[in-house]
């Protein structure tokens, strides 16, 4: 065990950890590792990848390791009088339709993703269709049959994540529904989630779902008790995608009373939504100065492959950590094509 590495979790997946990524926040881990190994969850035959929590009386989160070395994920499960709602699928690693079904009795599925990366969407061709904001449609059509190919060496062995290949999703074109912010879904009976685009982790197509029923918020990957990453600075700030993200939040303590939990896509989850005040406090501290405001810094590989760049990070008050770069200006949206390979 090398001093910068998290001893293995053993959960009940079939999945098995060979190798991680970065170190992760220490926190999480220690929530993750005690939630996994002395807290009840079910696996079920149909997906022996999954772990599914129950959190509510109609809510699962299905619980999947990262297929590459980043952050374990979650999928929020919501099943409502006539229909369910997923948000987001993973990697599509074991048969997660049939897994559904199984939860819910056969109840229809609106299967919807926040973002387009890898941990969150990959499983889509298993539902034949999904929804997202509209401008996240060209991303999401980006997918193709050698996606999963940067989870394998030039020998074929799985480098981060030990699993059957052969179960991973068989690919397919699917139908990909863009819907415009504010699209409310019903599951029956007047029960509702409500699409709110709030760009950040993602980009400008990155979404949250509203339950407004339970006055829950499946936030994504901005809100995270590891780092949450929001977005960069560039100048004019007020077409950043760290001010775009800010305003957002703004417009989530608007509306305040709807929310009351915050369920993020990583670790920490079931948080209060009173956190959204320290994360608009955050924001407004580095969009003042973002050269100046940040609490540490280091040099990181980008995510696209270049060379290192200066990443800035800032304490979310009694959470953990918002990261940002800055650049000359706002950044396109990186396509799957482009980085299926970098992780090797
Ligand atoms: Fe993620």
């Amino acid at each position: 065990m090398s001093a910068d590495r998290m001893r293995p979790i053993n959960g009940k997946s079939a999945a098995k950890r060979i190798l991680w990524g970065p170190p992760q926040n220490h926190i999480s881990w220690a929530y993750m590792k005690e939630l996994r190994e002395n807290h009840p969850c079910t696996v079920y035959e149909e997906d022996p990848y999954i772990e599914v929590y129950q959190f509510r009386d109609n809510l699962y989160g299905l619980f999947h390791q990262n297929c590459d070395g980043m952050g374990d994920v979650w999928m929020w499960l919501t099943v409502g009088p006539e229909k369910c709602l997923l948000v987001d699928n993973g990697y599509g690693l074991g048969d997660l339709k049939a897994l559904v079904d199984r939860i819910t009795g056969g109840k229809e599925i609106i299967p919807v993703v926040t973002h387009d990366h890898f941990d969150h969407a990959f499983g889509s061709c298993r539902f034949g269709r999904v929804f997202c904001h509209e401008k996240l449609v060209p991303q999401i059509q980006a997918q193709n049959e050698h996606m999963w190919d940067y989870l394998f060496d030039d020998n074929g062995n799985n480098i981060w994540l030990q699993f059957d290949r052969k179960d991973l999703p068989e690919f397919k074109p699917f139908d990909i529904i863009g819907v415009p912010d504010g699209y409310t879904w019903d599951l029956g009976g007047g029960y509702e989630i409500e699409l709110i685009n709030s760009n950040g982790h993602g980009g400008p197509g990155a979404a949250m779902y509203l339950d407004k029923h339970s006055k829950i918020l499946f936030s994504g990957d901005n809100i995270c008790s590891d780092v949450s990453g929001c977005g960069t600075v560039s100048y004019p700030l007020e077409q950043c995608s760290l001010w775009a993200y800010r305003e957002c939040v703004k417009r989530l303590i608007a509306r305040i009373d709807e929310i009351d939990w915050l369920f993020p896509e990583h670790f920490i989850v079931n948080l209060e939504s009173c956190l959204l005040y320290d994360i608009l406090e955050a924001l407004d501290t580095v969009l003042a100065d973002p050269k100046n405001n940040y609490d540490y810094m280091e040099n990181r590989q980008s995510g696209n492959g270049g060379p290192p760049r200066v990443t800035y990070y800032k304490y979310i008050k009694g959470f953990s950590t918002m990261s940002y770069g800055i650049t000359d200006g706002p950044e396109p949206p990186v396509m799957i094509s482009a980085t299926r390979h970098l992780k090797k």
